[in-house]
């Protein structure tokens, strides 16, 4: 017997052509972003694309707010030339609201434009938005149908859950409605609404997704290893994958799939020093666009990349209570240098890559 590492990376076992297309789409692997609220923006997008992601997909969006030029909605449209192709995702349950964001948000240079099913938060799903959808098959036929007749030959995809509960489990006859009405591409989140991000993923029900539509599946969920991302398409026989919470902080591990997967040799994780410059480039990059008042977004996305790292918890803390681009800046280079002037043994295996 091999060793598994070797099976990951033997083109024979792997048997997946890289490229996959999303309509008319061109995808150049099968490692996708998934769209995850305050932390999918542009420069997060842009870092995951250059570690090795072929999709990108960025945070829900309500529709009716993009058509009221809320300007927070607005804001989401900002898509970057490195981005591509990149998704954006709307939120809402009118079609002709849907469609009509849509033409925004095909305007603003989206390649993809996603429909929100899976979203448990009540503030959506109570409006009839998001998860409830789940619960209406023939909604999903009219929402997509308007959008694709809005936007063709832009494609439009969905994201949906297993279901909305386990009395409820549509997700097959949601994925029929929404294939049929002309979605290009269907992710799955094989977990319940009431399981928001967290628990066991049903990768059963993926597989009857796949079965289920003619058009390519993302499945997605509770992948945090290449092992993981392995297990995902073997068992299902899903298209491609979506990586949510594992990314967060550890953008590398798009590329260490992307590269199993093709059958390339799997990049190491980063050390500490890598991971710190990350964080430093992410720092900058999102205050240069986003500007110095909106540091307060970024503390969440700088604690996930010194997360397990040595003294990482009253770093964090620290930063929570400097308002000053520089100040956090000067904090991460000095913790850079305190934790490559340590002893190696002292160092932590990387967070979060399990092999
Ligand atoms: C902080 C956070 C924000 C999320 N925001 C969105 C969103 O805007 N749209 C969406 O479709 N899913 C959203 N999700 C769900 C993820 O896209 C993904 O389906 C989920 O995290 C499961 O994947 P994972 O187990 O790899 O994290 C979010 C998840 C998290 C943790």
């Amino acid at each position: 017997m091999p060793e598994r590492a070797e099976c990951w990376q033997r083109r024979d076992l792997v048997g997946h052509d890289p490229v996959w297309f999303v309509g008319r789409v061109r995808v150049a692997n099968r490692v996708v972003l998934a769209p995850m609220a305050g932390a999918t923006g542009s420069v997060f997008r842009r870092l995951a694309r250059e570690a090795g992601a072929g999709l990108v997909y960025g945070e829900l969006v309500s529709a009716r707010g993009l058509l009221q030029s809320n300007r927070k909605s607005e804001h989401f449209l900002t898509i970057h030339p490195a981005e591509h192709p990149v998704a954006l995702q709307l939120f809402g349950s009118n079609p002709h609201v849907m469609a009509e964001a849509a033409v925004r948000v095909a305007q603003a240079g989206a390649d993809i434009v996603d429909v929100n099913l899976g979203c448990p938060v009540p503030k959506v799903a109570g409006g009839g938005d998001g998860c409830a959808l789940m619960l209406h098959p023939d909604l999903v036929y009219a929402i997509v149908l308007a959008m694709v007749k809005a936007i063709s030959p832009v494609p439009v995809t969905v994201k949906m859950r297993r279901g909305w509960d386990p009395e409820h489990p549509y997700a097959v006859q949601v994925a029929r409605a929404a294939a049929a009405a002309g979605a290009a591409a269907i992710a799955v989140h094989g977990r319940w609404r009431g399981q928001r991000h967290q628990g066991p993923v049903d990768l059963g029900v993926i597989a009857a997704v796949k079965a289920a539509v003619p058009v390519p599946v993302i499945g997605n969920g509770g992948i945090a290893s290449v092992a993981d991302a392995r297990r995902m398409m073997e068992v299902t026989g899903c298209d491609a994958v979506m990586v949510g919470q594992a990314a967060l902080g550890n953008p590398w591990l798009l590329g260490q799939i992307a590269a199993a997967l093709t059958g390339e040799e799997v990049p190491p994780a980063p050390g500490a020093g890598e991971r710190i410059e990350m964080a430093l480039r992410h720092l900058r990059m999102f205050v240069a666009e986003e500007g110095e008042r909106a540091l307060p977004a970024l503390r969440g996305p700088l604690a996930w990349y010194l997360k397990g790292l040595p003294g990482a918890g009253a770093v964090r803390e620290r930063i929570n209570r400097l308002e000053r681009a520089a100040e956090v800046e000067d904090l991460l280079l000095n913790y850079r240098d305190r934790l490559e002037s340590a002893p190696v043994d002292a160092m932590p295996s990387p967070a979060r890559v399990r092999w």
